[in-house]
């Protein structure tokens, strides 16, 4: 094993180096306080990692992301997200018997608690769907309350990753026709994941939604190309919950109000409005460019950029090529498109950005597809969490299995008042 040596006042401290099955490296700095006294400082993270982990794989500069070893350009288009899912949590591709398995078990947990419709009517109409998600997802905790870590009958386990995975369609589906005012629409037996949920969203009772297979295949990819990434913002936050011996419900709940961020999931949404307005005000992304790079504007390129990928985000290349297909398919000439394939043109031929690495994330595309399908704006972060369920899902047991895993509780350097006495009121 390689070791590492910190000179510091005077005296060497060894630590050992920590080397991944891809040939990461990190130097394990677990007992430095204990042994210098010391704490290192890393805002952001960019530069820590928070644990050990068999599930996903990133390579930041190859654009390499891989699911339990195997490269995402392999699963897309031959892989469902179902068999995603089961590949993200179990830590293989399923076999023919444990695919029918798991489907079943996910047709069996596709309804919400009846009682949980009231909450619905509660919400203005207004309300953000991942304001309700997030919400809902906790509010599963007090009907399904064997999730939590003194529950240790697998077959409880079982249920809840059923449940979550699947069920989230149904909150999704459900959140947006209370906004719409229309009948909520259950799930079926006889549809697919992806097509169950197309069908929740667009079916009335009065007008059936016809389910395209195109479109079922783009939007089951998207879920897919969603399942999991690494110690991502959200999945962070999941863990980091969970860390406290919180539920998984409660935990997953965390993980959606992170992911609603828009410098994280809620980007797709903000990709949409920025290309939106480039459209409106005819069509100008050379002004776009210079205020994103212009450091008194708040504005940025949203869908540009990744903490991980300083080269291409695999992800949006795939998702580029499924943007084409589909619009091809439902015959839309669709002008964002245009100014999506102008503006990265643009963007990626800039110096601020070339110097800066920043490249189409999987949010850039991915909103253009959603368009398409007719997902509106404020539902595509909540179409991101219903793919990156199987990941918080598989981080949250994966932390709960590691037997030494401790509460997430980071340190800080004091850069306050060092030391201050109370006042009266009269010498204030
Ligand atoms: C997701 O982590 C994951 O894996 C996330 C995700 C997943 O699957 O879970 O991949 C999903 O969240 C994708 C990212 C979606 N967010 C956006 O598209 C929002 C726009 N992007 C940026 O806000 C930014 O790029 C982040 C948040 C994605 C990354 O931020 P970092 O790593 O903290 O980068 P930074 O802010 O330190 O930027 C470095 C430089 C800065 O300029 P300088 O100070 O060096 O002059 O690049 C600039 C930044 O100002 N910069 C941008 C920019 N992104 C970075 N400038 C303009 N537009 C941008 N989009």
């Amino acid at each position: 094993m390689s070791m590492a040596k910190i000179l510091y006042e005077g005296k060497e401290y060894e630590t050992s180096i920590i080397e991944g099955t891809a040939g990461e490296k990190a130097i394990d700095v677990r007992k430095l306080r204990a042994d210098t006294g010391m704490i290192t400082l890393d805002s952001g993270y960019a530069n820590t990692g928070s644990c050990l982990s068999d599930i996903t794989f990133i390579d930041g500069e190859k654009g390499i992301l891989r699911y339990r070893g195997i490269p995402i350009e392999e699963l897309a288009g031959k892989t469902s997200f179902v068999e995603g899912c089961y590949l993200v949590i179990h830590g293989h591709l399923p076999n023919q018997e444990e695919l029918t398995k798991f489907k079943a078990g996910l047709k069996k947990h596709a309804l919400l608690h009846e009682s949980m419709h009231h909450f619905f009517t509660g919400f203005p109409s207004s309300a953000h769907p991942m304001a309700i998600l997030s919400s809902m997802v906790c509010a599963m905790s007090a009907y399904y309350p064997n999730c939590g870590p003194e529950d240790h009958d697998t077959k409880h386990w079982d249920e809840n990753i059923l449940r979550l995975i699947s069920s989230i369609r149904t909150l999704a589906a459900f959140a947006y026709k209370q906004s719409i005012g229309q009948p909520m629409v259950y799930p079926r037996h006889d549809l697919s994941f992806t097509g169950n949920f197309l069908n929740m969203m667009f079916d009335t009772p009065s007008y059936p939604y016809e389910i395209i297979p195109e479109v079922e295949d783009a939007l089951d990819l998207l879920f897919l190309l969603h399942a999991d990434h690494e110690q991502n913002c959200s999945a962070s936050t999941v863990r980091l919950v969970g860390s406290a011996q919180t539920n998984l419900y409660a935990a997953v709940s965390a993980g959606i109000s992170a992911l609603w961020g828009p410098l994280h999931g809620g980007a797709n949404q903000q990709v949409m409005i920025m290309l939106q307005q480039i459209l409106e005000e005819g069509g100008n992304v050379k002004k776009v460019i210079e205020d994103a790079k212009d450091k008194s504007n708040p504005r940025r390129l949203m869908g540009f950029g990744h903490r991980v990928y300083k080269n291409f985000d695999p992800r949006a290349k795939v998702i580029k090529k499924a943007c084409d297909k589909v619009l091809d398919r439902l015959g839309i000439k669709d002008p964002i498109l245009e100014i999506a394939k102008e503006l990265e043109e643009a963007a990626l031929k800039d110096d601020y950005f070339v110097e800066r690495k920043l490249y189409p994330n999987i949010d850039y595309y991915s909103g253009i597809i959603y368009k398409a399908i007719g997902i509106p704006t404020n539902a595509y972060t909540v179409c991101f969490a219903i793919g990156r369920m199987p990941g918080w899902i598989s981080q949250f047991l994966e932390m709960r299995k590691d037997k030494a895993c401790r509460i997430g509780r980071p340190r800080q350097i004091y850069m306050g008042t060092p030391l201050d006495s109370f006042k009266p009121m009269e010498e204030r």
